[in-house]
Parts: C-alpha cells; structure tokens; sequence
C-alpha cells in the first residue's frame, strides 16, 4: 500500500517536472539573484539574497547563523503571478554566518541553487576562533583529514601548526589549503594525532584558529593474557587474585569483563587500570574473590572487546576442600631393572595441594646426597647408568608443612645384572692334553642377579680338519 502511494506521488512529481520542461526548461533548479558562486560581506553589514522558482522554496543556512538572525519573506512573483519568490535578510552578518546558502524547492530539496558567503573581519580571520574550545576530530584509515578552519575571507593565506610549533604549508599534493573547508590531509599518517590549530597573518598581527584535537579510534586489541599461565588451584576460603591483561593500539579503547561461576553472586569485584605507554595502551582488569567457596570452582573467562572485536582467554579453578597428598606407588611396591641401563625414573602416584615439598631417600638416607648419578627431577628420582650398587629401598617423603601433612612411601629396586662367566673375563688357557684316564677339575665363576644357574655341556671334539669348537 505504502509503496504504491509512493509510486504514484513520483508518476505525479515526474508529470509536473515533465510539462516544466516542455514549458519553458527552466527554473529546474531555482535560481539566485546574485550569479556569482561566492561573495564576500564586510562584518555588521546587511547580508540579503533573493531567490526564484516554479514551486515554493525553503533555505539552507551555515550552521553558524541561527535562526532569529535571519528574515525569510516568501511571495508570489512573476508576471502572472505563477513564480515563488523568497528572500532572506541578515541584517548584522557576523563572521560566524560565513558559509553556504542553498536555495531549493520545498518539496525536491536537491533541486538547489547554493553560493557561498563570506562575512569577512580582518580581526577574526578564523570563522572558528581561538576562544572556542578545542573541537575533536577523528582520523579514519584510508581517508582524508579536514581541520576545518575556514576563513572569513576567500584570500587568507594559512599555515597548519601541529603543536607546540611544527610549521606546515599546503603543498597541493597532500596538504591542501581550501579557504571553504580549510586544511586537508589527503593521507594522514600517524604524524596527523594530536592538537593543530591554523594561523594566519593580517595587518602584521598572528592570529590563530580554534584549537583542533586529531583523535584515531581504533579498536585493536593486540593481546589479552592472563597472570596464571595453567589451571589455578587454591583451597576453600582463600582468596583468589586474577590479573587480565589486554595490550591495544595506541587510542584504543577497551572493556574488559569476566564471566566466572560467582558472577550471579556478585563474589568477585573488579579493579581496572588504563596505562599508556610510548607504543601502545595496557589495560587491566584484576578480579579478586575474597573467600573462595566450592561453587566458585570453574572456569574464569576474561574477554576484551573494542568495538566489534573481541578476545579472550580462560583458566580452570580448582577449589579443594582440605590440603591434602595423595601418595601410591605407580606399578607395585617393587621395580626391577636392568643394569647398564641408560637412565631409570622413579615415579610414584603423587596429588597434593598445595605443593608438597618432596625428599628422596635411599636406604634411609638423602639420595642426591650419596650418587652424583641420582638427580630429583620434579617428583622422580631419575637414576643414570643403573648399576647394581643401585639396588635397594627407595623412600619419597612427602611434606607440607604449614597444613602438618606428611606421607612416605617406600619403594624395593631390584637391579637384575646379566651373568657373567668369571673364566672368560681372563685370557682363554688351553687346557692342553690329559693323559687318559686322568681325573680332571674344571672351574666355572659365575655373577649375575638373581643367582645363575650353571648348566654344563658336553660337545664332543670335532673331526679332524674342522675348526676347534669352543671348550666350556
Ligand atoms: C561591528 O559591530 C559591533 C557592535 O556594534 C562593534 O563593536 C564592532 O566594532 C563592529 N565591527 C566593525 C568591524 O565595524
Ligand atoms: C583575491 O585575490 C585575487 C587576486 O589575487 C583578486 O583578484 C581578488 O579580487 C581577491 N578577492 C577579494 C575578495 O579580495
Ligand atoms: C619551537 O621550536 C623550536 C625549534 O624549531 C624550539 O627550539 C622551541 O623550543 C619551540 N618552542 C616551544 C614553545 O616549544
Ligand atoms: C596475578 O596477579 C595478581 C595481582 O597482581 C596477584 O595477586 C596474583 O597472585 C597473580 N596470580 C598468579 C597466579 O600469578
Ligand atoms: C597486572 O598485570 C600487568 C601486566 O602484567 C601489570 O603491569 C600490572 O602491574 C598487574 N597489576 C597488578 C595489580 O599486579
Ligand atoms: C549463589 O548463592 C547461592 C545462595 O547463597 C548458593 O546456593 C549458590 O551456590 C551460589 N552460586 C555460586 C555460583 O556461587
Ligand atoms: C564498552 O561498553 C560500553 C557499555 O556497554 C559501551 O558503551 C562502550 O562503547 C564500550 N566500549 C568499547 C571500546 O567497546
Ligand atoms: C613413614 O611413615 C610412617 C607412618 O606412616 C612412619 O612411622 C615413618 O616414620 C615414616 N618414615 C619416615 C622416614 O619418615
């Protein structure tokens, strides 16, 4: 229904417009008493503009000339009457009025006629003036910077100053000067952030514009982390102290929240900080439970957002009830293993909250202290080039001390040892020829562990011409 309203109120708009053309071709646009496209008006002087057209007309003024300033008289004109007339009248211009004023049809508004008006002062050569407070501008990638310091008077030569005092000229390559919208930096680089302001010289006197502050948002958040790398454990009525923090471009703005288990509860409460540095922004958010309860056990989530993007990052909490250690052998109270080999790690089964402090003793003595070849490497003892002196009772004392938990476990390490035959481990003896019939002792050493057990065999000598088997 709506669009077909619409459509027709176009077919009539196209018909008028159509019978205008056919008519006479003119007054498509209104058109303006004054032909120029600029004028220029001394200060306190009256400023009046007549405009003409088929339909009835409204204005547009600059933003600076407020409504009670200005006349608007509307009439009928023309020779028969058919024309609209409207005229405005600004009967003490001041430099603030300075700007565009559009005459256009009421109904079309973008059927518009415009010129542009200076109200000239050589006292206040700057529509924008010093005593102004300092107006806010915001550089966006990729695209052009205006500081609007417009002029009172078309041919006013400025200069850009970036504060303190960094003189910059137009160069009508990036920097260019337009007395109607003032400095534009094509391709503002970082070097744009910051406070500017424009100056020019009258009549051997500076003067300066308003006060222009360049501003980037941005919204990039280049890294959220928190303090505790892993889960973080901590027991029933403790407190619990999370630091997350984000880094982010300079002029980044950000907020942090937390999702946590005691959220609906309101446990938590929060303190943040902003820090600028030299190349970027740090903020952190420090969330503190004062007396952490079961329900509190979770996860925590820190996120980070600045405008559209978001990062964030997790940890577990594990709430225990009670210290405690939790202490079993892994495979049985009794290991084996074999001499020679490279490296043996003794590892119980061991929980405990908090850490524990944990000692190693072997045959009832601290182990790191008798072998250079014992080491601790976190709850293991590792044993390098197992030899068979190894053997024996392994014992892990397990402590904490402020709660008074302690717990031991000992441990029997067998280190079984390959036989060895004694006789080789010397220069091999021919046992030379017996006489016949002779009684004969032959000796056999051996070591291993566990204890050898020594088999004899008998080969029988090998015919002539083959090479002598090995005697036993
Ligand atoms: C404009 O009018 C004001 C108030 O009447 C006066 O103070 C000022 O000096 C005038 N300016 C000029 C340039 O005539
Ligand atoms: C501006 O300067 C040009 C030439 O430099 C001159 O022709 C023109 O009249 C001046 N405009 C005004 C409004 O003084
Ligand atoms: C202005 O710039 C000069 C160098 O060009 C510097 O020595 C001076 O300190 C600056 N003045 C202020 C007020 O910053
Ligand atoms: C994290 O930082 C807070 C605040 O500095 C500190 O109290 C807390 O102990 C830290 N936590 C870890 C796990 O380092
Ligand atoms: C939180 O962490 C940041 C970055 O590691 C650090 O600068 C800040 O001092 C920490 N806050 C507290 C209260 O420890
Ligand atoms: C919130 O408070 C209620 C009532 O005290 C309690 O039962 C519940 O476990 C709490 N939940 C969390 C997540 O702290
Ligand atoms: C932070 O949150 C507030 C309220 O939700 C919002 O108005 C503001 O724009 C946010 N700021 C950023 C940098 O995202
Ligand atoms: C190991 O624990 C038992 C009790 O469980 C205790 O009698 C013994 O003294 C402890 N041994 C050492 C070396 O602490």
């Amino acid at each position: 229904m709506m669009n077909f309203i619409l459509f027709c109120l176009l077919c009539g708009l196209y018909g008028v417009f159509g019978k205008d053309k056919e008519h006479k071709g003119k007054y498509s646009v209104p058109i303006l008493d004054v032909k120029t496209r600029q004028m220029v008006v001394d200060i306190n002087q009256t400023l009046q503009l007549g405009c003409r057209g088929r339909w009835e007309l409204s204005w547009a003024f600059p933003s600076g000339l407020a409504k009670d300033q200005v006349q608007v008289e509307d009439s009928r004109c023309g020779r028969t009457g058919q024309q609209y007339c409207s005229s405005v009248t600004v009967s003490r211009s001041l430099t603030q009025h300075t700007g565009q004023f559009r005459c256009r049809y009421r109904h079309q508004t973008r059927k518009q006629i415009s010129i542009y008006v200076y109200v000239t002062d050589s006292q206040q050569p700057f529509v924008d003036h010093p005593a102004m407070s300092p107006d806010v501008l915001y550089m966006k990638e990729k695209q052009p910077l205006v500081i609007p310091c417009r002029v009172t008077h078309p041919n006013t030569t400025t200069t850009l100053v970036k504060f303190p005092n960094h003189s910059l000229n137009p160069d009508q390559r990036n920097i260019i000067w337009n007395s109607k919208q003032g400095f534009i930096i094509r391709t503002p680089t970082f070097y744009y952030i910051g406070l500017f302001y424009c100056e020019t010289i009258s009549d051997g006197v500076a003067h300066k514009s308003r006060i222009y502050f360049v501003h980037r948002p941005v919204s990039n958040i280049m890294e959220v982390y928190l303090n505790s790398t892993g889960p973080v454990q901590a027991l029933k009525g403790e407190r619990l102290v999370l630091n997350c923090t984000a880094t982010g471009e300079l002029n980044t703005r950000v907020n942090i929240t937390w999702d946590y288990p005691g959220k609906v509860n309101n446990t938590g409460s929060t303190f943040k900080r902003l820090l600028k540095h030299r190349t970027h922004m740090l903020f952190y958010n420090i969330l503190t439970i004062p007396k952490l309860q079961r329900s509190d056990r979770g996860l925590y989530t820190c996120r980070v957002t600045s405008g559209e993007n978001t990062k964030q990052q997790k940890v577990t909490v594990t709430v225990y009830d009670h210290p405690f250690i939790r202490l079993k052998p892994r495979h049985g109270s009794v290991m084996e293993v074999q001499a020679g080999q490279k490296s043996y790690r003794i590892t119980p089964k061991l929980r405990a909250f908090p850490t524990p402090e944990v000692i190693w003793l072997k045959d009832g003595m601290v182990a790191a202290e008798q072998c250079s070849r014992y080491h601790i490497d976190g709850n293991s003892l590792v044993i390098r080039d197992v030899a068979e002196e190894d053997a024996g009772k392994y014992t892990v004392l397990v402590r904490i001390q402020e709660h008074g938990l302690y717990q031991n476990l000992t441990l029997t390490l067998v280190v079984n040892v390959r036989p060895q035959i004694g006789e080789k481990a010397v220069s091999p003896q021919d046992p030379g020829s017996v006489p016949q019939g002779s009684r004969q002792a032959l000796h056999c050493t051996s070591h291993g562990v566990p204890p050898p057990h020594i088999q004899w065999l008998w080969h029988p000598c090998p015919p002539k011409g083959l090479p002598a088997a090995p005697q036993a």
